[in-house]
């Protein structure tokens, strides 16, 4: 990556930095209204929704692993990384809080599910740096989207405790998709074929991370389609948001065989790979 690239990295990491600093802090220990909880009743389908964003979040340590690999020497990558780890470790603990304090998991259980989660391996699925950008700023937004409709359906099931924590969750990832966006246009703008080429690849390709390799996820699937994403809700409210963020529309992605035609004449920028 150039030097004007990195530099320009670093003033957006500034500006991201500075906004959370002064609008995004919340405390998990303060900030949620934990006394009300005692106005909510056990719902199991929401506790076991709870339990399985929890673990997805929980694989923490392999997601940091790969920003770092990614890094390589760039400050405003790697400072994003460490200040993007803080904020991801709250949400798996304010979910493991809130299902603790719900009285819908006990202590053991909820240290026996984080160390199965813990013992398992989340491997990052693309080796380019730009295409784990892109990764990112599709994971965030679709992440941002299924908190949304958690947070609607706690709201309307009468808990207002796990409606809170949903809305500061999904706050926080929606800062992250847009920094990714930002990061992403800035790649635009210095490869826009290469670019567009790397968009259109992840988007097809795309999966959430971690489900499928969560304890029990096959116990966990049904009740995981109350999150609503499915591939139109994906398209509509991740793909075309992504894409309008950046001035494009679908017509700008190249196709699967364009991609003989824009490896060959350009010159891409080298991306460091992930072991
Ligand atoms: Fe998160
Ligand atoms: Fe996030």
């Amino acid at each position: 990556m150039n030097r004007t690239l990195r530099e320009a990295f670093h003033r957006e990491y500034m500006t991201f930095f500075e906004q959370a600093e002064r609008t995004r802090r919340w405390n998990p220990f303060t900030d949620i209204p934990w006394e009300d909880l005692r106005d909510s009743r056990p719902d199991e389908r929401l506790a076991l929704c709870a339990e399985t964003f929890c673990g997805v979040e929980m694989f923490l340590p392999d997601y940091l692993k790969a920003h770092l690999d990614l890094c390589g020497g760039n400050y405003g990558q790697a400072w994003f990384a460490a200040n993007w780890g803080y904020e991801e470790s709250r949400h798996s603990l304010v979910l493991r809080e809130y299902l603790h304090r719900s009285g819908q998991r006990t202590e053991e259980q909820l240290f026996d599910y984080a160390e199965d989660v813990l013992s398992r391996t989340w491997r990052s699925p693309y080796d380019e740096g730009r295409q784990m950008v892109v990764y990112g700023a599709v994971q965030e937004l679709t992440t941002f989207v299924i908190y949304r409709k958690q947070r609607d359906l706690a709201a309307r099931s009468g808990d207002s405790v796990l409606a809170e924590v949903y809305r500061l969750i999904g706050r926080d990832e929606m800062a992250h998709a847009k920094f990714y966006q930002r990061m992403l246009q800035l790649h635009l703008e210095t490869d826009r074929v290469g670019t567009l080429h790397d968009l259109a690849h992840v988007l097809r390709t795309f999966r959430m991370p971690a489900e499928d390799i969560l304890p029990d996820y096959e116990a966990r699937v049904a009740v995981m389609r109350t999150a609503g994403i499915d591939s139109g809700v994906f398209f509509k409210e991740v793909v075309l948001p992504t894409l309008a963020a950046m001035g494009l529309s679908r017509h700008d992605l190249p196709g699967p065989r364009a991609r003989a035609a824009v490896d060959v004449p350009i010159r891409r920028e080298p991306h460091r790979r992930v072991p």
